[in-house]
C-alpha cells in the first residue's frame, strides 16, 4: 500500500526553476534529476542493457553473492528493508527473496519520486511475495524516511530494525561534499543496530569508464537529450534537438563521468514558460551530469568522515565495483 504521497512536489515549477537558473550560469548546467519522466526512466532501463554499461549487471551479481553474509551478518528476526529510489526494484529481488526465506517478518519501504514506478512495484512485488508487507513512499529521500519513522511509531508491528538500502551507484550523482552531507544524515537517522546498503562505482581504466557513457547504440545519447525535449514539452522550449550532441568523458582529476551536451553551432533557444531566450556558442555545453567514481581510499575515507564503518565490502572479482554494508560507529557513552 502506498503510505505517503507527496508526488507534486516536483513541480514543473521547480524544473523551471532549475532550466533558467541553470542556462544563465556560465558555464550552463541541468540537473540530472531532470532525466527521468518516463521515456528518460524508460531509457534508463534500457542503458542498464548495453553491454557496455556493467554497472547494474555487476551489482546484481554482487548482490546474489552476498545477500546471505548479509542476512547472517544482519542476524534478526525481523527487519524492515527502506529503498532510496527503487525504480523498478528488480535487483531488490535479489534481496528480498533470501530475506523473506530467512525471516518471518520483513517489511519494505520503497521511497520513489515516481508514483507510476512506485505503484507498479508495489503491485507487481505483492503479487510475487506474499509474505511481503510493503509501504511505499512517494517522496524525495529525506522526506520520506521522516514519514517512514511517523508510520513506525504510530503502527505495531513494523520492525524497528532498519536496512536502508541506496543501489545503482546513485550516490555517484553526488559531489563528495553533497555525499558527505547525505551520508551523515543518514547516520544521524539511523540508530545503532541499523545498517546501510550502498552501492559504489569503482575507479578503473578510462577507457572503460568512458564506453559505459558513449555505447555504440546511442541509447546514452538519446538518454541525454531527451532533457531538452522535456524542456521543449513541458516549457514550451525551441530546441532544435539535432543540433547537440551528447559528450561524455571521464574527468580524471575530479574522478567523475562528465556528460554534457554541446551546441554544434551558435544560437539562440528561447523558453517560453520562463519568458527567456538563451544564447549557445559553437561549442559550448550544459553540463547534465556527474557520476563519480571512488577508490577504495576515497570510499573509506568518505564513509568514515559520516560517523559509519564498513562492516562488509562487498566486490566483484575484477574489482569494478562495491556494494558496502555500513553501521554506524558507536561512541562510547560518558558515564
Ligand atoms: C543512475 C546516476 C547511477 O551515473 O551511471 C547512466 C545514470 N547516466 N548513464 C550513472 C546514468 C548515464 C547513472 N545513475
Amino acid at each position: 500500500m502506498l503510505i505517503y504521497n507527496n508526488e507534486n512536489f516536483i513541480i514543473n515549477n521547480e524544473f523551471a526553476k532549475n532550466v533558467e537558473n541553470g542556462l544563465a550560469d556560465n558555464p550552463k548546467h541541468i540537473s540530472p534529476k531532470f532525466f527521468y519522466d518516463k521515456i528518460g526512466s524508460k531509457l534508463f532501463e534500457e542503458i542498464c542493457d548495453q553491454p557496455e554499461y556493467y554497472l547494474n549487471r555487476i551489482e546484481a551479481q554482487i548482490l546474489k553473492k552476498s545477500a546471505s553474509q548479509i542476512i547472517d551478518i544482519l542476524d534478526e528476526k525481523a527487519i524492515s528493508i527502506i529503498e532510496l529510489g527503487n525504480g523498478n526494484s528488480q535487483k531488490t529481488r535479489i534481496l528480498l527473496r533470501p530475506f523473506l526465506a530467512n525471516w518471518k517478518n520483513v517489511s519494505y519501504f520503497p521511497i520513489d519520486v515516481s508514483l507510476k514506478m512506485l505503484k507498479k512495484s508495489i503491485r507487481d512485488l505483492s503479487r510475487e511475495y506474499s509474505n511481503l508487507r510493503i509501504f511505499g513512499v512517494c517522496s524525495d529521500y529525506v522526506k520520506g524516511l521522516i514519514k517512514i519513522n511517523e508510520f513506525m511509531k504510530s503502527k505495531r508491528n513494523i520492525p524497528d530494525k532498519r536496512l536502508i538500502i541506496f543501489l545503482g551507484s546513485s550516490i555517484g550523482n553526488f559531489d563528495p561534499k553533497e555525499a558527505n552531507a547525505f551520508l551523515h544524515s543518514l547516520s544521524k537517522y539511523i540508530s545503532n543496530d541499523d545498517a546501510l546498503l550502498i552501492g559504489f562505482d569503482l575507479e578503473k581504466d578510462k577507457s572503460i569508464l568512458e564506453k559505459a557513457y558513449n555505447d555504440k547504440k546511442g541509447i546514452t545519447s538519446q538518454f541525454n537529450l531527451n532533457v531538452l525535449s522535456r524542456i521543449n514539452k513541458e516549457l514550451d522550449g525551441g530546441f532544435e534537438l539535432s543540433s547537440f550532441e551528447h559528450k561524455s568523458f571521464y574527468n580524471l582529476r575530479e574522478h567523475r563521468i562528465e556528460m554534457h551536451l554541446e551546441s554544434k553551432l551558435d544560437q539562440k533557444v528561447s523558453i517560453g514558460a520562463i519568458g527567456k531566450e538563451f544564447h549557445f556558442k559553437e561549442g559550448e555545453t550544459i553540463h547534465t551530469e556527474n557520476s563519480y567514481k571512488y577508490s577504495k581510499n576515497r570510499l573509506y575515507g568518505l564513509v568514515k568522515n559520516a560517523g559509519l564503518q564498513v562492516i562488509a565490502n562487498f566486490t566483484d572479482p575484477k574489482n569494478q565495483y562495491s556494494l558496502i554494508l555500513l553501521k554506524k560507529i558507536p561512541y562510547a557513552s560518558k558515564s
